[in-house]
């Protein structure tokens, strides 16, 4: 069985797994990486760009043998450090950590989203997939996105796109299938952890300082009356932009 397809040019990973799963039974862990996507989305509709052959667009097809709805948060918080765990593999001094509730952050700058589109079957996931795009061999950005980074700024290295894609396919697929212990390893990645930000809710901007996030995926923030509260992703964004 052949685990991961190629392609020189797609509209989108995620998209392909989708057509993919319409057609037939596909074995889990079916990974698909595209060279170059044309039409990559992201998260909140948005669309997802990235020049040819420098950046790693890829989608895994993950199958659960038993995952409630409920239980999707947490989904994304192993998929986030199977990620981290995969580039620390390559260079463990790398200053990784997960911004809430999707991102890879390097020091202060997003070197990677994550967007993964599940279908649901009563009260069970049928399937996910987990798309993943990193910056990897680019050398500047635009500066309309001032806040992204690539390993190759990060590090003055080029790498091996369809290596990275490997490992961090083996890193997670491994996480979700032995995840003992993997929360207190989440929380040690949490980005800015005891540091004050900006946040929009309920048409509002306030202030609170991030204290983690808790099992059902929710960011705890202590406010300025050191109250700690803890919010659902539709309910708050950071004012940071990415
Ligand atoms: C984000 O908005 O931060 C999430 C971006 C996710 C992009 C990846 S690239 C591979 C996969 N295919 C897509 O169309 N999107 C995801």
């Amino acid at each position: 069985m052949d685990y991961l397809k190629i392609f020189t040019t797609l509209d989108s990973t995620n998209k392909e797994a989708q057509r993919l799963l319409a057609q037939g039974p596909i074995a889990s862990g079916l990974t698909l990486l595209a060279e170059h996507q044309t039409d990559g989305r992201g998260q909140l509709g948005r669309p997802w760009m990235a020049a040819p052959d420098t950046h790693l667009a890829m989608s895994i097809i993950h199958k659960p043998v038993a995952l409630s709805p409920a239980e999707l948060p947490t989904l994304g918080m192993k998929v986030s450090l199977g990620i981290v765990r995969a580039l620390r593999s390559f260079d463990s001094t790398l200053p990784l950590a997960i911004k809430w509730p999707n991102d890879i952050y390097l020091e202060d700058k997003k070197l990677c989203g994550i967007l993964i589109e599940n279908s649901l079957s009563g009260t069970t996931v049928q399937y996910s997939i987990l798309g993943i795009g990193m910056n990897i061999n680019e050398s500047q950005f635009p500066p309309e996105i001032p806040n992204a980074i690539s390993l190759l700024m990060a590090t003055g290295r080029t790498y091996d796109i369809k290596e990275i894609a490997l490992a961090i396919r083996d890193y997670i697929l491994a996480l979700l299938d032995h995840p003992s212990g993997w929360k207190k390893e989440y929380d040690h990645c949490v980005y800015g952890l005891d540091r004050k930000f900006d946040f929009i809710t309920g048409g509002d901007v306030m202030e609170g300082m991030v204290k983690g996030v808790s099992l059902q995926g929710h960011l705890l923030l202590e406010t300025s009356d050191q109250e700690i509260k803890s919010f659902a992703s539709h309910e708050i964004k950071w004012v940071i932009s990415v």
